[in-house]
C-alpha cells in the first residue's frame, strides 16, 4: 500500500493537527487516530488502506501489537501456507526477513469473510521488549526514553497501535463471537507447545497438515524452520536491514517469556497488574 496520491502533505499537516497527541517512542508524537495511538508516518497508509483496501474471503490477515511475536507469526504463517512451494532446505526464510515475505497492512477490517489470525503477549513482556526496540529505533534527536518514562506511557495506553486493552479486547471478542474467522493466539502458549498451536494455526488458515504430512515430521520441521534460534542466527537476520529505521537483528532479542521480570521493579509490575485488573477483568482474557 504505497499508493497514498489521495493524502497529500497539506492534508496530513491538516489532519495531525486536529488530532491529539502524545510524545512518542520513536517519533516526536503518536496520534490518537479512531482510537488508537499511531505514528504520523504510518497514518497516510492507515488512511489509504481503509479508504481502499477490501479484504478478499481467501485473505489471511495477522493481527498483533508491536512486540508481540509479528516476525514470528510471519514466519510461521508464511512456511505453512506455502509449504507446496518451497523445499525447506531452499526456503525464502533462510534468506529473507519474514517483514520482507509479508507485508504490513496498518488496516481495519470490519465485514468481509476473510480470516484474522491475531496474535498477543503478556502485557509485561510486550512492554520491556518494546522498550528495548523503541530504544534502537528512536532517533538520536529525540533523546532518550527513560524505562520509568515508557512505563507511565505504556500504563496510559500510549503506545503505538494501543492502548494494548483496546486492541486485545476488540481481537478477543471477535474470536469468541466468530471463532471460524478470528484466532485468538497467545505468544506463551506458541512457545510451551509450538506443535500444537502450528497445527492450529494450519487448520484454521484451511490448510491443515495431513496425517502424513505429519508422520513427516513437517509440523517440527517449519516450527524449527521458524524457531527463535534458527531465525536469529541467519545471516540475513544478523547484517540485513529491511526497515528503514532498524536493523533485522532488532527484531530478534531474547524471545522468551518472562524477561520482564530481570527490567521491572515489584512495584511497577504491581501497578500495571492493577491496570491489567481493571481494563480487562471483566474479561475472560488473562495472562
Ligand atoms: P523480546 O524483545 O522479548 O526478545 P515483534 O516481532 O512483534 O516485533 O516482536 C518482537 C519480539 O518477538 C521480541 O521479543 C523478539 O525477540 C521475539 N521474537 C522474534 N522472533 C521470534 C521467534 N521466532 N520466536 C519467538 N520469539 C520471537
Amino acid at each position: 500500500h504505497q499508493d497514498h496520491e489521495c493524502f497529500d502533505d497539506n492534508s496530513l499537516t491538516e489532519l495531525l493537527a486536529s488530532l491529539p497527541k502524545e510524545k512518542g517512542w520513536s517519533s516526536p508524537h503518536l496520534y490518537l487516530y479512531n482510537g488508537f495511538w499511531c505514528p504520523p508516518a504510518h497514518l497516510p497508509g492507515i488512511i489509504s488502506a481503509n479508504r481502499h483496501f477490501e479484504a478478499q474471503d481467501t485473505d489471511i490477515i495477522l493481527a498483533t501489537l508491536p512486540k508481540s511475536g509479528t516476525t514470528w507469526l510471519k514466519a510461521l504463517v508464511f512456511a505453512i501456507t506455502r509449504r507446496q512451494h518451497y523445499a525447506l532446505s531452499q526456503h525464502p526464510l533462510l534468506t529473507s526477513n519474514p517483514h520482507d515475505l509479508v507485508p504490513f497492512l496498518h488496516n481495519s477490517i470490519k465485514s468481509s469473510g476473510c480470516r484474522i489470525v491475531h496474535l498477543c503477549r503478556n502485557p509485561h513482556d510486550t512492554f520491556i521488549s518494546g522498550w528495548h526496540f523503541f530504544k534502537k529505533a528512536r532517533p538520536d534527536d529525540l533523546g532518550p526514553l527513560s524505562l520509568e518514562e515508557a512505563f507511565d506511557m505504556y500504563c496510559r495506553g500510549v503506545f503505538g497501535y494501543g492502548p494494548f486493552w483496546d486492541h486485545l479486547l476488540g481481537y478477543w471478542k471477535e474470536s469468541l463471537e466468530r471463532p471460524d474467522k478470528v484466532l485468538f493466539l497467545k505468544y506463551e502458549d506458541l512457545k510451551r507447545d509450538t506443535l500444537v498451536h502450528v497445527k492450529r494455526l494450519a487448520a484454521f488458515m484451511g490448510v491443515p497438515f495431513s496425517a502424513e504430512e505429519e508422520r513427516e515430521g513437517l509440523i517440527k520441521e517449519i516450527s524449527r524452520l521458524c524457531s527463535f534460534s534458527n531465525l536469529k542466527e541467519l545471516e540475513v537476520n544478523k547484517t540485513g536491514r529491511s526497515t528503514p529505521f532498524v536493523e533485522n537483528k532488532a527484531f530478534f532479542r531474547r524471545g522468551e517469556v518472562g524477561d520482564s521480570v530481570n527490567h521491572l521493579t515489584p512495584e511497577m509490575v504491581e501497578l500495571l497488574n492493577k491496570v491489567i485488573e481493571e481494563k480487562l477483568g471483566g474479561s475472560a482474557l488473562t495472562f
